[in-house]
């Protein structure tokens, strides 16, 4: 019998975009922590992201904003432990980032080396140009993140559709041509028409990934804990739920409360 190593080969920026070019879809999902990484990564997805969704599912805050650069270095550095396959994308929290280059940079490059990531992504399009390039510059990759763009939930006021309207559609389209233009690797696009999401990645060269923007994007992501029936009151249209964790994991510990309580666990099988 072969003691040989299972070759695993990393995914790239460079094999994303030869499955854009080949016309194969991308597979993406969020995940943050190691355990759940570690099954995400061994059922082939190609990208894992450790999106500042955490912030959310994980933290259970309201909104994304809360999450900070030191937490969402915690959470990569765990699902850079779990992966041998998947290219793995860290979200720059809200604060990071914005209106300051340099903080850009140095928040970038803090993901970069102590979690050992594969790239960054941030949120919006020129408002951003500044920081984009500046991180660019270090060699890092950069995923831009365009449509409903949660850190600006205030702004928006509403997690609504975007880009329904023609100027927001124009603007949109625009900075994702701007992105491009600047290097940025990939694109995710969230919550708009189909029709826009299939309009943008048939001018785009680089990748568009989305989450509610159609089926003619070059792949899907879904926040883990969605797809998986874990969170329970989250039901936009685009979701497709894969399980009912939420209900499974319950039952299981419901059951296991009971047979505490009963005297059945642990059985003489089960102790020293
Ligand atoms: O943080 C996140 O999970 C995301 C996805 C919704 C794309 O940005």
């Amino acid at each position: 019998m072969s003691t040989a190593k299972k070759e695993i080969k990393r995914i790239t920026t460079h094999i994303l975009q030869t499955l854009k070019e080949q016309g194969e879809k991308i597979s993406m999902l969020t995940a943050y922590d190691y355990s759940m990484a570690r099954i995400v990564d061994a059922a082939g997805i190609d990208i894992i992201l450790v999106g500042d969704s955490a912030s959310n599912v994980m933290a259970g805050h309201e909104t994304t904003l809360p999450i900070t650069l030191d937490q969402m270095i915690y959470h990569a550095q765990s699902v850079i432990r779990a992966t041998e396959r998947a290219f793995v994308v860290v979200d720059l929290p809200f604060g990071s980032y914005q209106g300051n280059s340099t903080k850009a940079l140095n928040s970038a490059i803090s993901i970069m080396k102590e979690s050992g990531a594969h790239a960054v992504k941030m949120e919006g399009g020129s408002e951003i140009e500044d920081s984009v390039i500046r991180i660019l510059s270090a060699g890092i990759p950069v995923m831009g993140h365009l449509g409903l763009t949660p850190q600006s939930i205030y702004k928006f006021g509403t997690y609504g559709v975007r880009a329904k309207e023609e100027a927001e559609a124009e603007k949109l389209i625009s900075d994702a041509k701007l992105l491009e233009s600047l290097g940025c690797f990939a694109l995710v696009l969230e919550k708009i028409p189909a029709e826009l999401g299939s309009k943008v990645a048939q001018a785009l060269h680089i990748p568009v990934i989305g989450i509610g923007a159609g089926d003619g994007v070059d792949g899907q992501v879904l926040v883990l804990h969605d797809l998986l029936g874990i969170t329970q009151d989250f039901n936009p249209r685009f979701l497709r739920r894969y399980l009912n964790m939420y209900d499974l994991m319950k039952n299981a510990i419901e059951h296991y409360i009971s047979d505490v309580k009963s005297g059945d666990f642990p059985n003489k099988e089960e102790q020293y």
